[in-house]
């Protein structure tokens, strides 16, 4: 390309890129929110042999059109700028262009993803500022995959440790959003919140031994106080939540499995979300994102409708469950204590 067409090219998306960050700007962004942010976005491990990569929205969206409960179709061909949204777009869902070969195949290209090297997968990164007494920041940071792998399951009658009649790959479904949240206190990290699909836990920023230490599991997030300093819960719940979060530098380190991105692997290949963060502001439900970012605006799942579901009664999943909701779902930590209270809340 010529160099002034590169250069003009450039602009282009450096104004995309700006616009997209201000598309409505309630407020700037102040440089030291921005540092927090950056230097403390996880470092995502994937494993070695994954096949189902993350992708970005624009990536997805051409393959997918958009349909309500009974299948009909409602949306057609969908940008990040026309999707449907708001409140009429909570009971629809995205369908796969392609039809899957059955239930649990996964024969489509846009499964698969894209390569993660050199920051060419963003990580979409919510943060919202809070007016109380310790200046508290929420980031979440969320990836997007376009396809979730389930794992197989016996549908039979399990003998000695082997499956006496059917084996099934349960639990598959197209979307997947994963994402890890942080609660900074007057610019420091607080807390950390790691999940893993519909599980999540908690996690203590200790200072002194550089790394987040387990506090709670999601299912006894009624935990009280206790002196004003939260207190570690002597019971563990299933699933086994590590007992800490390390860091690499200051990027927490995070582990995401093969096919199923929410559990914990062996290392693999790292991904660096700090090469490539599209930081949006947190806006309240009743307002809207524009722009490229009008796609968070969508309420309804993120993947085709459920099918095969005949063990349900049994497993509880499908072979291919629904998809999921998008980032504005997702609440990862209480509101904070305004400035006027004196009780110390997480
Ligand atoms: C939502 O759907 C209702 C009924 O179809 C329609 O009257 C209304 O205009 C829609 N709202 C928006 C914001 O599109
Ligand atoms: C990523 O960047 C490195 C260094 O600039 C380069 O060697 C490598 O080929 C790039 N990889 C891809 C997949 O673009
Ligand atoms: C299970 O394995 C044990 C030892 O390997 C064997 O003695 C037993 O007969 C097996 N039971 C069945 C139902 O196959
Ligand atoms: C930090 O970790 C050390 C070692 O486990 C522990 O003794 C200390 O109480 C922790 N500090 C806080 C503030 O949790
Ligand atoms: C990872 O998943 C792929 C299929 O997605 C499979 O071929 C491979 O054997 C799995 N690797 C491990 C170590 O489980
Ligand atoms: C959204 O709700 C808040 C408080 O509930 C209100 O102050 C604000 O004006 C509303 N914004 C819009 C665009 O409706």
């Amino acid at each position: 390309m010529h160099q002034q067409a590169k250069n003009a090219q450039k602009l282009f998306y450096v104004f995309v890129f700006i616009y997209g960050l201000f598309a409505n700007p309630s407020e700037s962004i102040t440089p030291e929110v921005e540092q927090l942010i950056r230097s403390w976005s996880p470092l995502i491990w994937l494993h070695s042999e994954e096949r189902f990569l993350p992708s970005t929205v624009e990536f997805f969206l051409p393959e997918v059109t958009i349909q309500d409960e009974q299948s009909i179709l409602v949306q057609d061909y969908v940008t990040p700028e026309t999707l449907i949204g708001g409140e009429n777009s909570s009971v629809l869902h995205m369908q796969t262009r392609e039809p899957l070969d059955c239930p649990a195949c996964y024969n489509l290209d846009v499964f698969f993803g894209q390569s993660i090297n050199n920051g060419s997968v963003p990580v979409y990164t919510i943060y919202r500022e809070y007016d109380d007494a310790f200046n508290t920041l929420d980031v979440s940071y969320f990836a997007f995959y376009p396809y979730n792998r389930g794992k197989d399951a016996c549908v039979g009658v399990p003998v000695n440790g082997s499956c006496v009649g059917a084996e099934k790959n349960l639990g598959n479904h197209v979307g997947d959003w994963e994402h890890n949240a942080l609660r900074f206190r007057n610019g420091q990290p607080y807390i950390f919140h790691l999940n893993v699909h519909s599980f999540g836990s908690y996690y203590l920023w200790n200072e002194s031994t550089n790394n987040f230490h387990f506090f709670l599991g999601e299912e006894v997030r009624t935990a009280v106080d206790q002196d004003n300093e939260p207190v570690e819960i002597e019971e563990r719940y299933e699933p086994k939540y590590p007992p800490t979060v390390e860091l690499i530098g200051t990027h927490p380190v995070v582990y995401s499995a093969n096919g199923s991105h929410g559990l914990w692997g062996s290392p693999g290949m790292a991904w660096t979300t700090w090469d490539n963060l599209i930081i949006i502001p947190w806006l309240p439900s009743n307002t809207s994102y524009e722009g490229n970012l009008n796609w968070l605006n969508f309420l309804g799942d993120w993947g085709n409708s459920a099918e095969g579901c005949e063990y349900e009664i049994v497993t509880g999943e499908c072979e291919l469950g629904s998809g999921p909701s998008g980032p504005r779902s997702k609440v990862d930590f209480p509101d904070p204590q305004p400035k006027t209270s004196f009780s110390l809340n997480f």
